[in-house]
């Protein structure tokens, strides 16, 4: 039995972690902060709305006030702090958002969790405290053609967005190394799935395809990415908050390496198949634009820590990953129409603020 906060519970990953704790652990009692962004969607939790055990908190993780009385008021004992400005592309045209979110939220939460923690005669958290800060491999920068990402790969992030990852990663360790606040950072590569937001590159494909878009491949398209499906992310965090250790930092992959430009291409293939198109009816909708600014040229991580210590791995292969997301942005048009019609920011007000 625990109390776990989930910060950004609303989002992507953090709504497929709710779920799967609901699933994996019911007796856990889960209490979702997530200011609701853009990138915040509770249609994301339909599924759970009214279950015990489950509390949504709209608020921001920055507001120091509410995040003390949520600590005070659930007697929190775990934290897996999933919220963030996520996207590279807009951390490239406004900054300030992920620097006070990334940062200054990562600080507000961590502050929290040692006064609400270290109360005690010898100022230490007690055996079921656990800060876990959820992050990314982009903090590792760009590799090369060769080699992969360890836990011991230096920081090099090179967007705002990544070095905002990396400030609040340095964060979590300075808490655990100064304060003995028992924080564990996982670092992830690209997720795919179901609730992604269609702006990250495998929904923006798999929808344009479907809508007959254009399709845009930044630079020559060769960037290389390695992929995991979401759920096996989700496992591995689980894995992270019951069996990791204090102080530890786990990298976490698919072992998955795609050129974009390959991914676009079997996606048009999905879609051409699964719509009964002719073959290359949706390829031709391709374009190469512009490149990103600063653009990583390729992540690939070395998962092999966490695989040997915790025994975790992902069991999804890339085919039926890819094959189950893009069934399910098919059976769930009307979550991603909501989106582009931009419905989907009503929903709150609609379940909450109007009752
Ligand atoms: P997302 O953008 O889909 O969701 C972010 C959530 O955080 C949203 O629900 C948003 O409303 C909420 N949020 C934003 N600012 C907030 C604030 N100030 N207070 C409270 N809530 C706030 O992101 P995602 O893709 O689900 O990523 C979740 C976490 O995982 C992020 O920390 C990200 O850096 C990390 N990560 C993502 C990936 C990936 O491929 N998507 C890979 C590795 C790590
Ligand atoms: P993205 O999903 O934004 O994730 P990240 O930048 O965090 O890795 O992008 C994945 C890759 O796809 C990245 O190399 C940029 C590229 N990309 C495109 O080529 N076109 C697009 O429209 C988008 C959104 C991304």
């Amino acid at each position: 039995m625990k109390t776990i906060l989930v910060t950004g519970g609303a989002g992507f990953i953090g709504s497929n972690f709710v779920r799967h704790v609901k699933g994996a652990h019911p007796d856990y009692s889960i209490i979702n902060l997530d200011k609701l962004t853009y990138a915040g969607n509770l249609e994301n939790l339909k599924s759970l709305e009214g279950e015990s055990g489950y509390t949504f908190i709209k608020g921001d993780i920055c507001d120091r006030g509410l995040v003390d009385e949520i600590f005070k008021k659930y007697s929190i004992d775990t934290v897996v702090n999933f919220a963030a400005e996520s996207h590279v592309d807009r951390s490239i045209l406004g900054p300030e958002e992920f620097i006070r979110t990334n940062i200054m939220g990562t600080f507000v939460l961590l502050e929290a969790a040692r006064r609400y923690w270290q109360t005690g005669s010898n100022d230490t958290a007690t055996s079921k405290n656990l800060f876990v800060h959820v992050s990314t491999d982009e903090v590792y920068g760009s590799l090369g053609e060769e080699g992969l990402f360890t836990e011991e790969t230096p920081y090099a992030p090179n967007s705002p967005y990544s070095a905002s990852k990396a400030s609040s990663d340095h964060l979590a360790r300075a808490y655990f190394k100064t304060y003995g606040l028992p924080t564990i950072t996982t670092n992830c590569s690209n997720n795919y799935g179901p609730y992604q937001f269609p702006e990250k590159l495998i929904p923006l494909m798999i929808i344009n395809a479907l809508n007959e878009k254009p399709l845009p491949v930044y630079g020559d398209g060769k960037n290389v990415r390695d992929w995991i499906y979401v759920e096996d992310h989700c496992s591995a965090i689980d894995s992270v908050v019951h069996s990791g250790k204090s102080g530890e930092v786990y990298n976490i992959g698919g072992g998955n390496e795609w050129q974009n430009t390959a991914i676009v291409r079997l996606i048009c293939e999905l879609v051409e198949s699964k719509l009964g198109l002719p073959a290359g009816d949706r390829k031709r909708l391709i374009e190469f634009v512009k490149d990103r600014p600063g653009h990583d040229r390729r992540y690939a991580m070395d998962s092999s820590k966490i695989k040997k210590e915790l025994g975790w791995a992902p069991r999804h292969t890339f085919r039926q990953g890819i094959e189950k997301t893009v069934d399910w942005y098919l059976d769930n048009r009307n979550w991603w129409e909501r989106i582009l019609s931009g419905e989907y920011m009503e929903y709150y007000k609609k379940q909450y603020e109007e009752r």
